[in-house]
């Protein structure tokens, strides 16, 4: 080899070595996994130096207290709140009773936030991007994450949270490293034999804003949707599908009001005991 031919593989190496220092140092855009403060693992804090901040300043919102339902997407919001700071990060995992990974954490904003294949230990992680950590914004952050509920019979799930609400000096100093948890029940059926599969639910296209539901059960027994705060909003008549029931929500309540565009909950007659979540969408 000449030298002509070896100078460009010499800058190509250093190229390298300077992309692969970058990477490293980028912790902004995604901390490494295990960082969830779940118990076993490490915090934010293995890094950041600054204050620890109150569990009351992060909530994890769009679960209800009634607890979880098998097979649900659920739409989760982190909310991160600390006056004075100007940069945010979080990362969340979580597990069951005996502490194993539980459900599938789903990334429903690919800009704020991602969801990191290289598990530790079978663990899932999802966190923040870059763009995610919202560089200047005063005061708070929420990023949306997806969670789908796992099959019936899981048990209580226990979210685990580490959230940095940060100084936006660029470094790992004098930030403040919020730790918390929540812990949702299996939503009960009261009926005795499993509700799993005996309903289906779908919006009607293109007439979008309803939501047909098709279960088996008693003709005679309404179903009643509830909002999320649990106010009765309406009950409907079922009508015959097939060999099952069918109701189709219009969206109205019981005067005839067109409800808000959000979530509500039904209850499928006293025989499916079932509560089912859905997603009125106009
Ligand atoms: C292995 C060390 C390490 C861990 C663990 C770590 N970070 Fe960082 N983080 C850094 C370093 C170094 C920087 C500064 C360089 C940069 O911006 O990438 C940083 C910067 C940040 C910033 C920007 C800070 C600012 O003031 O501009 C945020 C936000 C952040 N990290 C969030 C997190 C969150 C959230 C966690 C925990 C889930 C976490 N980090 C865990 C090393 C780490």
């Amino acid at each position: 080899m000449d030298a002509t031919q070896q100078s460009p593989l010499a800058v190509r190496i250093a190229v390298l070595s300077m992309l692969a220092a970058s990477i490293v140092l980028a912790y902004s855009s995604g901390p490494p996994n295990g960082m969830s403060g779940r118990p076993g693992e490490g915090t934010c804090l293995a890094c950041h130096s600054g204050s620890s901040g109150s569990p009351d300043s992060s909530n994890l919102l769009g679960l209800q207290p009634t607890g979880y339902t098998s097979d649900s997407l659920y739409t989760l919001n982190l909310t991160v709140n600390y006056a004075g700071q100007q940069r945010w990060g979080f990362e969340l995992t979580a597990v069951d009773a005996a502490g194993s990974p539980v459900g599938q954490l789903v990334v429903l904003d690919p800009v704020n936030t991602q969801y990191d294949t290289s598990q530790v230990g079978g663990y899932q992680y999802i966190k923040h991007t870059s763009a995610g950590t919202f560089p200047g914004q005063a005061g708070q952050a929420n990023w949306t994450i997806g969670w789908r509920a796992p099959a019936a019979g899981a048990g209580a799930v226990t979210f685990y949270w580490c959230c940095n609400a940060a100084n936006n000096n660029n470094s790992n100093s004098g930030d403040t490293i919020i730790r918390d948890s929540l812990v949702v029940a299996e939503a009960a059926g009261i009926g005795s034999e499993p509700a799993r599969g005996r309903f289906t639910w779908r919006y009607a296209n293109p007439a979008r804003n309803r939501a047909v539901i098709s279960y088996q059960g008693n003709p005679d027994l309404l179903v009643r949707i509830y909002s999320a705060e649990g106010r009765l909003v309406r009950a409907l008549h079922p009508s015959p599908d097939g060999e099952r029931l069918q109701v189709d929500w219009d969206g109205r309540d019981d005067a005839g009001r067109t409800v808000p565009e959000t979530r509500y909950f039904v209850r499928l007659g006293a025989e499916v005991t079932t509560v089912i979540q859905v997603q009125l969408v106009r």
